[in-house]
């Protein structure tokens, strides 16, 4: 496994892959990776013969008041667990070389990026939808993996691609949790031991409203209700949004009729978590 932070060399090993016939996998990451990562690096590998794993804490699709700094960074470590995983190389650049002068050009996918996360982070999406521009057009691969606890991300990146005419594919991967259910993500590593508890609830959250719609619940107001009660519970957790919303268009749905994504994000303390899952009564 080979580590570079120059897009030439990027350049260089994927030219070389292609002519060897290599189907090519790219996992963009920030790094700090875990098991939600190496399940989508697995994906990769499964699928490619050649997998890119990129780490970048990309700044612009952070908010000024958000955690850029604070954002664990550990290259050793991410760096064993992608040689373990059979990566073949990691793509690890600085600013500079992502952002080489300020940036004048940007993705920006519309509709989809108002709602949900994007009503409390604006510009967010439109930093990770100009960053994986720049990575798909540096790693040029055939798939691309991303996990499905970033639902929305997910959504927008599909439609930035189909709308751009990128030749690639997205595969959306399941959401990996702990043992006890809650997601996987790097920003676990902020919680303290009490704020890990009060984490929990937004798993508990996602589960009552599953054993509702298994029951019966049909309303999104009723679901909505009852997931903020548990919310509600713990006074360390300050709600952002629960939302009932289709999986193409990511409008509020009133009443579920088929398929829906049921979607939380939280604050357990100063750490902003997200969660969702996704009902289908058609396959009850
Ligand atoms: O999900 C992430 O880690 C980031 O948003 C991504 C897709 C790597 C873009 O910076």
């Amino acid at each position: 496994m080979e580590i570079t932070g120059k897009i030439a060399t990027v350049r260089k090993r994927i030219e070389q892959a292609r002519r060897d016939g290599k189907r090519i996998g790219l996992v963009p990451t920030m790094g700090a990776l875990h098991a939600g990562h190496t399940s989508l690096i697995d994906a990769a590998v499964q699928a490619c013969d050649y997998v890119v794993v990129s780490i970048f804490v990309n700044p612009t699709q952070f908010g000024p008041n958000e955690d850029l700094d604070e954002y664990p960074r550990d290259i050793e470590v991410d760096s064993r667990l992608c040689a373990k995983g059979g990566v073949e190389l990691i793509f690890v650049p600085d600013v500079d070389e992502m952002y080489p002068s300020p940036n004048m050009t940007w993705v920006n996918v519309e509709e989809l990026t108002t709602g949900l996360c994007g009503r409390n982070r604006p510009g967010h999406f439109r930093g990770v939808t100009t960053v994986c521009n720049k990575l798909f057009n540096i790693v040029r691969p055939d798939i691309a993996f991303f996990g499905q606890k970033d639902a929305q991300q997910a959504i927008v990146i599909k439609r930035m691609v189909a709308d751009t005419n990128l030749p690639l594919e997205i595969e959306i991967c399941p959401t990996v949790r702990e043992k006890d259910g809650l997601a996987m993500s790097s920003r676990n590593r902020y919680l303290d031991d009490q704020q890990r508890k009060d984490a929990l609830l937004l798993y508990k959250a996602l589960t009552r409203a599953r054993q509702m719609v298994q029951q019966g619940a049909r309303s999104s107001r009723e679901i909505i209700a009852a997931m903020n009660e548990i919310l509600q519970s713990a006074a360390g957790v300050a709600v952002e949004y629960v939302s009932v919303v289709d999986p193409e268009t990511l409008s509020e749905l009133d009443t579920i009729t088929e398929r829906a994504i049921i979607a939380v994000a939280a604050r357990v303390k100063t750490t902003r978590l997200i969660d969702n899952i996704i009902v289908d009564l058609n396959k009850q």
